[in-house]
């Protein structure tokens, strides 16, 4: 058997559809808003890349430094056999738990970049023997279902994307994982902490601007995809801590009135100068608040791990 499949659960033109039906949306409602999971084309994606290494976002470093230090506990507590990641993209991470799990072990990359899919597992399955990847185009937030592969699966689920869905949606994301993991699979879980104001704000609004050309990506994508007529620098990039909601929100803020015309919607839309339009919220967490989400998803917490400076959590949690 060939060591590297991969299957795709979406329909060729799901993408589109979903991109239309949430611009449709998003930019008829007051607030307008748009969901953050159209800045990851191949620019949004070299950004998102970029944002990782800037000194402000500290999450990836943080992330990365617990994994490195416990990559070997989580082999021993899971003693998975295969690991099935959310959101690959890159991989990168990915590589420290495939060094500690070992081998013979199945990869089940999942995204909706079927170019992410291909190029990590190839680079992956170049360093590892005793590897099979077998990856899947799909959305994590619609339907998910694993292929058959050898117990006990680690579903990992890191960079702290929870953060990204809503309250609402994390409760129906962690609860359609659990109905994924039968007796002794674990879910492992990165979650970014509550910390001061100021490192959070910096952290999505750098000095070199990069997380501002990130947000203000999402407009080239609707330009591009639906003959939109979006002028980036018509907004500015705005990052706002949320204290009762312990969320950051980016949003984009017209510098002027503007009207925007969306072609393939049929949709003429008015910004009046200084409208914020959300773009992403990044909801930051504690111990036991995630405790409390996994709990009522039918996970219990087994292990919460930080780093030194207590900055970002990765949690390991099994069927409770
Ligand atoms: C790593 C996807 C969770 O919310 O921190 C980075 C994306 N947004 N800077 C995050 C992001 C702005 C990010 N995720």
């Amino acid at each position: 058997m060939s060591p590297f499949t991969l299957t795709r659960t979406l329909p060729a033109d799901a993408t589109a559809a979903a991109l239309r039906a949430d611009v449709a949306h998003g930019l008829t409602r007051s607030p307008k808003q748009l969901p953050p999971k159209w800045f990851y084309d191949a620019r949004g994606s070299e950004l998102f890349e970029e944002i990782t290494r800037l000194p402000e976002y500290y999450p990836t470093r943080a992330e990365r430094e617990i994994l490195h230090a416990r990559a070997p506990e989580i082999a021993k507590a899971t003693g998975a056999r295969t690991l099935v990641e959310l959101g690959s993209g890159s991989s990168e991470k990915t590589r420290l738990l495939i060094g500690a799990l070992g081998g013979p072990l199945t990869y089940v990359p999942i995204d909706v970049s079927e170019s992410a899919l291909t190029g990590a597992g190839e680079a992956l399955l170049a360093d590892h023997r005793d590897l099979s990847v077998h990856a899947l185009v799909a959305d994590f937030q619609h339907g998910l279902a694993l292929p058959e592969t050898p117990g006990p699966r680690l579903v990992a689920f890191l960079g702290g994307t929870i953060g990204n869905l809503l309250p609402q949606e994390r409760a129906r994301f962690l609860s359609s994982v659990r109905a994924l993991l039968s007796p002794g699979d674990a879910l492992l879980l990165g979650t970014d902490l509550v910390k001061d104001e100021t490192t959070l704000v910096a952290a999505y609004d750098d000095a070199q601007g990069v997380t501002a050309a990130f947000n203000k990506n999402v407009l080239s994508v609707i330009d591009r995809e639906l003959g939109a007529d979006f002028h980036p620098d018509d907004f500015d990039h705005v990052a706002v801590w949320d204290r009762e909601q312990e969320w950051i929100e980016m949003r984009l803020r017209a510098r002027a009135d503007v009207t925007v015309k969306v072609p393939a919607l049929d949709l003429s839309v008015d910004f009046t100068r200084g409208e914020t339009m959300r773009t992403e919220v990044s909801a930051k967490f504690r111990e036991e608040g995630v405790r409390a989400e996994l709990a009522a998803a039918g996970l219990a917490l087994r292990h919460w791990w930080t780093d030194t400076e207590g900055r970002f959590a990765l949690s390991l949690a099994f069927p409770a």
